[in-house]
């Protein structure tokens, strides 16, 4: 039994206590602000704000991996303003708040075509990548400029230039590879669709949505998730 009175299934049932792989889809920055009579871009500069809290809290409950949906590939088509200040934040914060993660003993990664950011942006995400290139149990990937369709077509052209396009083939060229399937996807700001993120890998993911805002969301919400997971019986097509 568990402090919170509720029993934790273990041994053969796949419903383990802890999440291996949170996925985090981090949307209402805009509403957030808007709702404050504040600039978009307040929005996104306090959701930057609300990561390192939240992901810390993940990593110390045990999580392995956390991806963080923070820019997608469709994002580019808001208006100029608000991708320059999208970029403009990641110029910013990227490094501070990777470095941050670092020194906790993470591993930082990206997903996404780097190749649409301008050059100063792939330099840091090139440093932040030697920064930490070493072993560790736990890993965040950052999703940037990312789509899922657009990740499995370019798997599975990857895949067909290695040799047969299999799951095994495709799995191995995603930008996840070595990383376990996200156990769970949390969705922020009300929407209930997944919008392009982890499309492949989510096949079985446990989906929970909230109508807090990103801003919002805090480290208490996403305790009363893991244990709803926790909760959760999984089945993954079979009967048990
Ligand atoms: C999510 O917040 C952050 C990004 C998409 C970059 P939004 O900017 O989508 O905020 P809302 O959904 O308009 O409130
Ligand atoms: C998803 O949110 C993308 C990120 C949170 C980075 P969006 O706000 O872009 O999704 P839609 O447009 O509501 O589907
Ligand atoms: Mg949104």
């Amino acid at each position: 039994m568990r402090s919170d009175g509720k029993t934790v299934r273990s041994g053969s049932d796949k419903s383990t206590a802890v999440p291996k792989h949170i996925g985090i889809i981090m949307d209402g920055n805009g509403r957030w602000a808007t709702k404050r009579l504040l600039p978009r871009s307040a929005g996104h500069r306090a959701g930057v704000k609300n990561i390192t809290p939240v992901v810390t809290y993940a990593l110390e409950s045990g999580v392995s991996c956390v991806t963080l949906y923070a820019f997608s590939a469709e994002n580019k088509c808001r208006p100029k303003d608000e991708v320059d200040s999208l970029v403009d934040l990641i110029r910013k914060h990227l490094k501070p708040m990777t470095r941050d993660l670092i020194a906790r003993g993470a591993r930082v990664m990206f997903s996404g075509d780097r190749d649409y950011f301008p050059d100063d942006i792939r330099n840091i995400i090139s440093e932040v990548e030697n920064e930490n290139a070493f072993e560790s149990a736990q890993t965040v990937n950052i999703a940037l400029n990312y789509g899922g369709r657009s990740e499995i077509v370019r798997a599975c052209k990857l895949a067909a230039q290695n040799g047969e396009i299999t799951e095994t083939s495709i799995e191995k060229a995603l930008y996840t590879a070595g990383l376990p399937d996200p156990d769970m996807i949390v969705r922020t700001g009300g929407e209930k669709r997944l919008s392009n993120f982890l499309l492949y890998q989510s096949a079985y993911s446990e989906l929970f949505f909230t109508d807090t805002l990103w801003p919002d969301f805090d480290a208490a919400e996403l305790q009363t998730m893991m244990s709803e997971f926790a909760r959760r019986q999984r089945r993954f097509g079979k009967l048990q």
